[in-house]
Parts: structure tokens; C-alpha cells; sequence
């Protein structure tokens, strides 16, 4: 792998022990082309602007993919990265759904430990921040017609953020889309593509300016089974059931999803991986059965919902409080996440 280093890095100019999310990057970034059907050899180089052509492909027609992973720091000094062959196994599987040649699990692993050993010092210190690691692939063919591109380039920046919740762990109102609907079975809702992202920003905008946190998405087809909300999946515990939504291809398998699945089991708890309509949530929340609803994903890890709003009707859940297997599973995660509980799955790799 080449390595050119920057000539003057900027760790100096960042408050490690302030941060935001998604503001900062990393002195380095990595970089690998993909040309005369392969790739070519990754080399990391200074973070900064990349030269494209107007009319690449992925500008207009968005064949792109891309992953979310962080970096954590333990007590002891030591880096770990969470479950990073599961973020792969993903990448994998949205890059065939783009046509986008797919990158090996030794050159991202290979890549990921290189990059964060040279960048080793923007690793927070702080318990609760991380350095967030944004891999993405674009097709880069600078041609206007609509076709798989015949180039690509992939990247990973870093950058190190913040607690996602700067006071402490609080609920989030959501509120179901209306006519809106983020994915439809055989579309790409199970991909980490833009396009997903970009359908769901007018709708988010709506929310937000109701004063709700982010959409409670519902199945394009009935619009009555809950999905995802904008960055997380979602569980219901009702009863002594703990309910998510089945993987069918409308929404991202998450990681943390998997990894709660696996927790829940563990701890030997029921878990079902089902269809739930909206009417089941509020009708179990009406009869007292519906003890807590929280999403779960990478950036908040475990994000208890207060209140959820569906046509004019709301239900408020745990009297809008963190409840105690969502506080359970947030210590259990971010405990392994940053070294200080056992690794029983081994899902811990330390750089
Ligand atoms: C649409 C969507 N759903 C769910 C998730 C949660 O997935 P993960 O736990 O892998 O971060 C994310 C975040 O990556 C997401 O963007």
C-alpha cells in the first residue's frame, strides 16, 4: 500500500473533548480505483477535495454505496473496531445491488488498519465519542447515459464525533409518514445507497418542523406494517415479546439490529423477527402490554421512543422514559464497544 502523508496536520486545530457529528475529518483518507475490470492498489493520502468530471455517472444517476462504522478507544489505550466483517458482509451486498464491483474483506480490513494506525491520535479519549468511518463507493464513467459504469473509486474518511445525545440518553417522538414511503419490496431499500436517503430528506423535513425527531417509516404496500425510522430499526417489547421487523428487503439490516437480536437471545428473552402493524403497537399500548419501543443503529447505538403519532392519534410509551432493557442493551453494546465488558460473540477487533 502507498502511504503520503500530510505535510501538516490539523489534530491541533480540533477539540477532541467538544464534538459534533460528522463536522471533523481525519488527517488521512483512503483511496483505491477500479478500472479495465479491477481494482487497482489502495493508497491513503491527505484528506481533501477530489478532482471529478461534470458528467460522471454516479453524479446523475447515484451508483453509489457506502458503510458506517466507528472506532472506539478502551481505558487501556487500546483501538477497537465493532463487528467490521459485518459492515463488509453489508457493503458486499448493497455494492451487488448497485452493479458496483465489490471490494475484498483482506483489502477493507487491511485498509481500515492502516488508515486508523496513521490517524491513531483522532481517536477520541473520551467515553462516549468514537471516530466515525464512512467507506463509500461511486462509479465514476464520465458519460450521460443511463448504464453500469465500466469505473469506480472507493473511499474511507474518518472523523472523529461526539456523544449522538450530548444530555444523556432521551426519548424521540416519531410520527408515521402520511402518503410518503421510503422503500417497496425489489426496490432498494435494503442497500446503503443515497437514493434511499434522498427520499426520505422532504418527509424528515416535514417531521421536524411538527417538532418530530424523524418519520416512523411504514411498508410501501399497505401502509400499515412498521419498517425503520430514518437511521435505526426498531423493536417493540410487548409482554415479554420483543418484536422487529423482518428482513424482507424494504429495510437496512442493521448491525446493531443483529446484535441486539443476538443479546435478546442470549439473555434468553423472546424475540421475533415479525410483521407488526401500527394498529397492533397502539392497541398493545392501549391495554398496557406495550412496555417499550427503542431503534437501534450505529450513530445512537440504543434510542428509546417516547411518543409515536399516527394519523392524529399518538401512543406515549414507558411514560416517556429510557426503559430497562433498552438502558441494558445500551451498557451491554458500548461496554464491549469500548473493552471494559467480556466479548462473547467476538464482535471486539483491535487495531
Ligand atoms: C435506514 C437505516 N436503517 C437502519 C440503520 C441502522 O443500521 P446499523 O445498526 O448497521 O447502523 C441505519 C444506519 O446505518 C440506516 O441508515
Amino acid at each position: 500500500m502507498k502511504i503520503i502523508k500530510t505535510r501538516k496536520s490539523r489534530l491541533k486545530e480540533v477539540d477532541l473533548e467538544n464534538l459534533g457529528f460528522g463536522e471533523i475529518f481525519s488527517d488521512h483518507m483512503l483511496s483505491m480505483e477500479y478500472k479495465e475490470a479491477k481494482w487497482g492498489v489502495s493508497e491513503i493520502i491527505p484528506y481533501g477535495p477530489i478532482e471529478i468530471n461534470p458528467a460522471i455517472c454516479s453524479l446523475h444517476y447515484a451508483q453509489i454505496i457506502f458503510e458506517g462504522l466507528k472506532a472506539f478507544r478502551g481505558k487501556n489505550g487500546s483501538i477497537y473496531l465493532f463487528r467490521p466483517q459485518k459492515y463488509h458482509e453489508r457493503m458486499d451486498q448493497s455494492s451487488k445491488r448497485l452493479c458496483i464491483p465489490e471490494v475484498g474483506l483482506d483489502v477493507f480490513m487491511e485498509g481500515l488498519k492502516e488508515l486508523i494506525t496513521l490517524d491513531k491520535e483522532w481517536v477520541p479519549r473520551k467515553r462516549g465519542y468514537s471516530l466515525y468511518i464512512r467507506p463509500f463507493i461511486f462509479a465514476t464513467d464520465d458519460f450521460l447515459g443511463v448504464k453500469v459504469s465500466d469505473t469506480y473509486r472507493f473511499l474511507i474518511i474518518t472523523g472523529p464525533v461526539g456523544a449522538y445525545y450530548k444530555e444523556g440518553i432521551n426519548p424521540v417522538r416519531l410520527i408515521t409518514p402520511g402518503e410518503y414511503v421510503r422503500a417497496s419490496k425489489g426496490g432498494l431499500g435494503a442497500a446503503k445507497t443515497p437514493a434511499n436517503y434522498a427520499a426520505t430528506l422532504l418527509p424528515a423535513e416535514e417531521a421536524q418542523k411538527k417538532g418530530f425527531t424523524q418519520v416512523l417509516w411504514l411498508d410501501g404496500v399497505e401502509r400499515k406494517y412498521v419498517e425503520e425510522v430514518g437511521t435505526m430499526n426498531l423493536f417493540f417489547l410487548i409482554g415479554d415479546e420483543l418484536v422487529t421487523p423482518p428482513l424482507e428487503g424494504t429495510i437496512l439490516p442493521g448491525v446493531t439490529r443483529d446484535s441486539v437480536i443476538h443479546l435478546a437471545k442470549d439473555w434468553g428473552i423472546k424475540i421475533s423477527e415479525r410483521r407488526l402493524s401500527i394498529d397492533e403497537a397502539f392497541t398493545a399500548s392501549r391495554k398496557g402490554s406495550l412496555k417499550e419501543v427503542f431503534g437501534s443503529g450505529t450513530a445512537a447505538v440504543i434510542s428509546p421512543v417516547g411518543e409515536i403519532h399516527h394519523e392524529g392519534k399518538k401512543i406515549i410509551v414507558n411514560s416517556n422514559k429510557i426503559g430497562p432493557l433498552a438502558q441494558k442493551l445500551y451498557d451491554e453494546i458500548t461496554g464491549i464497544q469500548y473493552g471494559e465488558k467480556p466479548d462473547k460473540f467476538g464482535w471486539r477487533y483491535t487495531i
